[in-house]
């Protein structure tokens, strides 16, 4: 399955994508270092996790592919709770070769096509959190429409300090589809 925005195209994991997932990621360590949790193990034992998550229905991992294939973003549906709750958090980040180019606003209007789908992932609710401090990112939010709810003071380890972060959420009902 795959989902598609002006500029990218957005598809689920595969283990063929370990190399380029690989190579992205080291290109984007230092744009991406201060505002991810603390990366502790390599990249390849990092991609393998990912994929295993991926396949086992906790997680949907997914990445957004530029016109010339490249991987532009990393976009995620984190912690998929099913039952009387449908839910999951979203993270995202882009790849260094591709920031500041909006192409983060498609790549999670895209993840949240995929997320509300019920040929996606079916779920109700997306939830993300984000810290006061990643202006970039509380863009990324707004322009994905998502709903300010709250504040969780030292809600999760980054880098090495816990970290206040402000709470966002869009349901179902909420989105338009923007592919
Ligand atoms: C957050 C991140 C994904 C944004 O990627 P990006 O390529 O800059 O995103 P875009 O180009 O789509 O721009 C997003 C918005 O940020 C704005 N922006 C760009 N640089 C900015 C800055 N220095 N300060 C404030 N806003 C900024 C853009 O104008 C855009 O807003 P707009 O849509 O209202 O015009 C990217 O910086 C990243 O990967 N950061 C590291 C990982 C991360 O923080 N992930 C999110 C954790 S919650």
């Amino acid at each position: 399955m795959e989902f598609r925005t002006a500029r990218l195209r957005l598809r689920s994991l595969r283990s063929t994508d370990r190399s380029a997932w690989i190579a992205g990621m080291e290109a984007s360590a230092e744009l991406h270092g201060a505002w991810v949790p603390l990366v502790t193990l390599d990249a390849s034992a990092r991609f393998a996790a990912q994929l295993a998550e991926h396949e086992s229905g906790a997680s949907w991992k997914g990445i957004a592919l530029a016109d010339d294939g490249r991987i532009a973003a990393w976009v995620n549906l984190n912690g998929i709770q099913r039952g009387v709750s449908q839910s999951a958090n979203a993270g995202w980040s882009v790849s260094a070769a591709f920031a500041g180019q909006g192409m983060m606003v498609e790549a999670v209007g895209a993840l949240l096509d995929v997320a509300f789908a019920p040929e996606g992932v079916a779920l109700h609710r997306v939830a993300a959190g984000i810290m006061p401090e990643n202006a970039r990112s509380l863009r990324v939010a707004a322009g994905c429409g998502f709903r300010e709810e709250g504040f969780a003071p030292e809600l999760v380890n980054i880098a090495g300090q816990w970290r206040d972060h402000r709470l966002f959420a869009k349901l179902a009902r909420e989105h338009r589809p923007v592919g």
